[in-house]
């Protein structure tokens, strides 16, 4: 997950591309002190064809969705992120690489009314790996159930990206290492399953698939989408507005996360409880490997998922 920002020297800031060092906020800014701010998290592929931006639209879409509870203005529209994202990869000549817009209220003056701080925007660019571990694809990942609960979306949008709500997911990562684990699940106000900090959870059981529904507080995960509309291309069975409880996760044949950060990433124990065979499963392999078979040869039939560097 470290990135060394020695590897790229060009922040796209404001609508101008800054050298890495002087794309720098003032310590008022409203964001930092009140987490007004909205953000995403994109990858982008190294594909036969060249780099590819992998459901950039979508992304963008959800970009300007998650600014409107705030009433937070992008002054950008679409077309213009989409220009600087892909200007800024080719400065940096990357094959493949993750890439962060951010959008908060800047400073004007330090109040919780954020309406007469200047909207600002980032966008930076960076070389990244796989999230949870060189082996964690193939392998799976040991994770732990929170104790810290998902926020309902009668609090906080729970479909924004907020940057402020992310202390509930750093609060559970942090807790899940403590413990040992590569990462955690986080449970909603009623006990039942939400998802990870930054990832959607799948589970397999008897051979048909079940992820939480958006109204188990989940964030729309734009890999969640795509891994269901992959997994019914495939033929299985997809129940996508399921509740799971805590219960079913220790008796899953499989389960595994998805997220852009995380791609599709086995679960193999849950409160080291094993889960299956302690390993990858059949259908989530099988799932997983036509994903990352998309992503490297993007077919026909999920064209509209790429766009071209
Ligand atoms: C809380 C949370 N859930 C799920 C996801 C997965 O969403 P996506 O697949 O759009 O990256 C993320 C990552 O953005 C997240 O932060």
């Amino acid at each position: 997950m470290a990135f060394d920002e020695m590897d790229v020297d060009t922040i796209w800031m404001d609508g101008e591309f800054l050298d890495w060092e002087d794309a720098t906020i003032h310590v008022l800014t409203h964001a930092l002190h009140y987490g007004t701010g909205i953000f995403e998290g994109v990858r982008c592929y190294e594909t036969d064809t060249g780099p590819a931006i992998f459901r950039w639209d979508a992304h963008l879409d959800r970009f300007y969705e998650s600014a409107k509870p705030y009433e937070l203005d992008i002054p950008y529209d679409p077309e213009e992120l989409t220009e600087a994202t892909v200007e800024l990869i080719r400065r940096e000549e990357l094959s493949s690489c993750y890439i962060r817009p951010i959008a908060f209220y800047g400073y004007k003056r330090l109040g919780l009314n954020p309406s007469e701080g200047p909207p600002r925007t980032a966008i930076a660019v960076w070389p990244w790996g796989t999230y949870l571990g060189e082996d964690a694809l193939e392998q799976g990942v040991d994770v732990g159930v929170s104790s810290w609960r998902k926020y309902s979306s009668s609090q906080i949008p729970t479909s924004s990206k907020t940057t402020g709500a992310y202390v509930n997911s750093v609060l559970a990562s942090l807790e899940a290492r403590r413990h040992g684990y590569v990462e955690a699940i986080v449970l909603n106000d009623e006990g039942n399953v939400a998802e990870g900090p930054g990832e959607n959870l799948f589970l397999v059981r008897d051979g048909e698939i079940f992820t939480t529904g958006l109204a188990e507080g989940i964030l729309d995960g734009i890999t969640r989408r795509s891994v269901i509309q992959v997994a019914r291309d495939l033929g299985y069975t997809v129940h996508d507005e399921a509740t799971i409880s805590r219960g079913e996760l220790y008796t899953a044949d499989e389960l595994f996360f998805t997220g852009t950060a995380a791609e599709g990433t086995p679960i193999r124990s849950v409160d080291d409880t094993a889960v299956g065979e302690r390993t990858r499963g059949p259908v989530t392999e099988d799932v997983q490997s036509r994903f990352f078979e998309i992503l490297e040869t993007q077919p026909d039939e999920y064209a509209d998922w790429f766009v071209p560097v």
